[in-house]
């Protein structure tokens, strides 16, 4: 399989497996990964994702220069619908991802880790944007998120120049939250996880959906998508009735992403 999936009290693990080639993704790999993200999308019972590549190099070297790069230039021809949806364009996917970047993340890789909402690097991490060097310019994202994500000036000197950064300049600007050894990724990737799985699931879905919706709207209109997710956990979830429970009462909350 060139994605493994695996699910695990309540975290869903997804690691990009073609080592070979630095993970990068090939149009097989991008349909598993799709498939398995709008599995996780649906499954109530895992609340929380994780991203990975396989080994100690790449974490994805970016879209596959030998065959994805073809497809998308023969078969989906500017028909985005022809692509597999992603949360890098496309599938709107609330629940919490973190990317734990073991390696390259290059162009496509970059933009898979953009996608997510937490961004553990370990030390040999590099991050980039080498299209450019190829006479393209990202596809999945990257000129949108990174001037979102950093400063505008750093997102130019990586979109125009294709040079990478390291984990720890990525860590300096904001791209990422952590930088670990590598033996210590995973676990990291974990704890950001579990810290989390503690607080209401429906809430944490409804605050990333409000911050990712919320960027793309007038501050007035944020306010409005805001109280209205507002008013939805408040009004109609029963996590939201136990969180504040569980606080009056002094014990941990209950919950049950209902
Ligand atoms: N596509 C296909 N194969 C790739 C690849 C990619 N993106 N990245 C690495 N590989 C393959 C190489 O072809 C090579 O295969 P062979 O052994 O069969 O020749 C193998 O992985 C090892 O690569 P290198 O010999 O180049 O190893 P290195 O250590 O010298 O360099 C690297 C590693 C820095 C990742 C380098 O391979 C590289 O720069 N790769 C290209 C990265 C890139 O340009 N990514 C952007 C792709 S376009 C994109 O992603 C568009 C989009 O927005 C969706």
């Amino acid at each position: 399989m060139a994605l493994l999936y695996e699910k695990r009290d309540r975290i869903a693990y997804f690691t990009i497996n073609r080592p070979e080639a630095y993970n990068a993704m090939d149009p097989e790999t991008l349909q598993e990964l799709s498939q398995a993200l709008i599995d996780f999308r649906d499954d109530d019972g895992v609340w929380v994702g994780i991203i990975t590549g396989a080994g100690d190099k790449a974490f994805c070297a970016g879209a596959d220069i030998k065959t994805m790069l073809p497809y998308m230039r023969e078969v989906v021809k500017g028909e985005t619908w022809r692509e597999p949806p992603t949360p890098m364009r496309g599938l709107e996917l609330w629940k919490p991802m973190i990317a734990a970047v073991n390696g390259v993340a290059l162009g496509g890789g970059t933009e898979i880790a953009l996608a997510c909402d937490i961004r553990i690097a370990a030390e040999n991490a590099r991050f980039g944007q080498p299209e450019v060097k190829l006479g393209i310019i990202p596809g999945w994202g990257g000129t949108q998120r990174l001037p979102r994500h950093i400063p505008y000036a750093i997102a130019a000197q990586m979109i125009l120049t294709g040079e990478p950064i390291s984990a720890q300049d990525a860590y300096r600007v904001g791209l990422v939250n952590e930088v670990v050894p590598l033996p210590q990724l995973m676990a990291t990737a974990e704890k950001w996880a579990n810290k989390i799985l503690e607080v209401g699931p429906l809430a944490a879905r409804a605050g990333k959906e409000a911050m990712l919706m919320g960027t793309s709207m007038t501050l007035e209109e944020g306010l409005r998508y805001e109280l209205m997710l507002f008013d939805n956990c408040i009004s109609h979830t029963e996590d939201a009735q136990e969180g504040i429970n569980a606080f009056i009462e002094k014990r941990k909350p209950q919950w049950r992403a209902k």
